[in-house]
């Protein structure tokens, strides 16, 4: 449409709200079946990805950790563990859905003591301002319709000294590669949404925005435009996948 007023939603370009409103619908509605089809996309090697980069966060006992877009909460359990009974996890994602997976699952495993969950929208944290060690978005970011406004309230609800840590998918940079990963992306993913999910379109929706998200080098740009310090980047798996990391000094 070329309107400046307009932002994408996959293929489509759709106006910022109805855009909100059809991210939280699609989450609401893929929740049952997110968990068996992130281990069925990735052939499980997502939790490698989350491992890794729960593994570079410095987590010590006692921190105060929220997860932004923590859905069903693979990152929250993992940071759970790590600041220990003396720290405290938050969940904040938009879809109720999600939400009520993870609170399943945390159940599931024993790890809610120190875990709450809090609907609210990435772009205007509903924290006190200056309060979190480490900030994480995790497979989210892309999903958020105003990502500057997002960078900006997650800046502000951390400590100085506080870490920020984004998971996300990213632009793939080894040519062998290239081929391989989009006919993936364009055949199995949406192969898997009709059969498993019965939800192509969800599917679809998923693979377009991977497309659309800012590549590594912009990603990090755009960190360091909110005022952070010490931008870095990881690619995982010639750059299918990257964690960013960066600090509020
Ligand atoms: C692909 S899932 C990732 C879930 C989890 N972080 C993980 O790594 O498995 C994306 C999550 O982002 C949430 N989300 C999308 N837009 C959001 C927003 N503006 N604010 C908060 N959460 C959002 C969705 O509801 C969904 O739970």
């Amino acid at each position: 449409m070329g309107n400046s007023e307009y932002t994408d939603f996959g293929i489509e370009e759709v106006l910022p709200d109805e855009k909100r409103k059809r991210v939280n619908d699609l989450f609401d509605s893929v929740a049952t079946n997110y968990d068996l089809m992130n281990d069925l996309m990735s052939f499980g090697i997502h939790k490698l990805w989350k491992r890794y980069a729960v593994h570079i966060a410095k987590i010590k006992m006692g921190d105060q950790v929220l997860d932004v877009a923590g859905g069903t909460g693979d990152m929250a359990r993992q940071f759970s563990r790590r600041s220990g009974k003396t720290g405290q996890v938050y969940i904040c994602d938009v879809s109720f859905e999600m939400l009520q997976m993870g609170r399943n699952r945390l159940f599931d495993t024993g790890d809610f003591q120190n875990v709450e969950m809090i609907q609210g929208d990435a772009e205007h944290l509903p924290f006190k301002d200056n309060m979190f060690d480490l900030v994480c978005i995790s497979f989210g970011l892309r999903n958020v319709t105003d990502k500057d406004q997002a960078l900006r309230s997650m800046y502000s609800k951390l400590k100085y000294g506080g870490q920020l840590l984004i998971l996300e998918f990213s632009e793939v940079s080894l040519d062998m590669l290239k081929p391989v990963y989009q006919s993936y992306s364009d055949r199995y993913i949406p192969i898997l949404g009709r059969y498993i999910a019965h939800d192509e379109s969800s599917y679809r929706y998923l693979v377009e925005s991977i497309r659309r998200h800012p590549n590594q080098e912009t990603l990090k740009q755009m960190i360091e435009q909110v005022g952070f310090d010490r931008v870095d980047y990881f690619n995982m798996i010639g750059g299918v996948v990257a964690v960013h990391i960066a600090y509020k000094l």
